[in-house]
């Protein structure tokens, strides 16, 4: 079991979980965990290997055996390859997302997934987000975050993201999506999205991304994380 601080940033879509775990594993100079990116991943790794989409052993088996590096782990501009292979552009699409949340309700591939995302925590400390990083992958974990913010927010967002990377999905289809993902992760059996009962809710509806990530490490600092 780990040995390294842990702190954990769970939450839906959209809610600036990624932004808000980077910006404090920078400031804390610690590792990163992108639970999320492993996931989709899973579903990448299915189709490079020619996989059916209801094949739930061979997808476990993926999540076991597949060859991942993530590069510059709390940078804004993180690589990630997948058996050498550059697959950081493909990680964000909303098809590899959907994929994610697919896979991602198969109690086989999150237990294959467990181990590995464990092996994450490392000294000086580890900075992991997801949906289940409090709940079940890291439970004893030092800080506990739940991030929420209102759908229609969380929507903007992600469009804003989106477009920014020069994509042209619409706003409407992104909103469907997203509380078609939100569904589908707090209703699925296993792991589903919920606040751990220690963890501290933020809802970041209307606030600004500086004064999240300052209240995450106001938290830190009164539990001497760091200075
Ligand atoms: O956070 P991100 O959008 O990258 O996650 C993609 C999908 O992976 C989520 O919709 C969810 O279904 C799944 N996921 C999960 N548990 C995690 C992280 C992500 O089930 N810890």
């Amino acid at each position: 079991m780990a040995t390294a601080p842990i702190v954990t940033i769970d939450g839906p879509s959209g809610s600036g979980k990624g932004t808000v775990s980077r910006a404090v594993a920078r400031f804390a100079s610690w590792h990163r965990l992108d639970s999320g990116a492993l996931y989709r991943l899973v579903a990448i790794a299915g189709q490079d290997r020619g996989l059916a989409p209801d094949d739930v052993k061979r997808h476990a088996q993926a999540a076991l055996t597949m060859e991942v590096s993530f590069l510059e782990e709390a940078q804004e501009d993180e690589r990630v390859l997948l058996e050498g292979r550059d697959v950081t552009a493909e990680l964000r699409s909303e098809s590899a997302g959907a994929g994610a949340s697919r896979v991602a309700a198969w109690p086989e591939v999150r237990q294959a997934l467990l181990e590995r995302q464990q092996s994450f925590a490392r000294p000086p400390g580890l900075v992991a987000d997801g949906r289940d990083m409090g709940t079940v992958v890291f439970p004893q974990a030092e800080l506990k975050i739940f991030l929420t913010a209102s759908p229609e927010e969380r929507a903007l967002r992600r469009y804003k993201q989106l477009k920014d990377k020069g994509s042209g999905v619409s706003l409407a289809a992104l909103s469907r999506e997203i509380a078609e993902r939100d569904a589908r992760d707090s209703t699925r059996a296993v792991a589903p999205l919920k606040a751990a009962p220690d963890a501290h809710v933020i809802d970041s509806t209307g606030l600004a991304i500086e004064e999240v990530v300052g209240r995450v490490l106001a938290l830190g600092r009164s539990r001497s994380l760091w200075p």
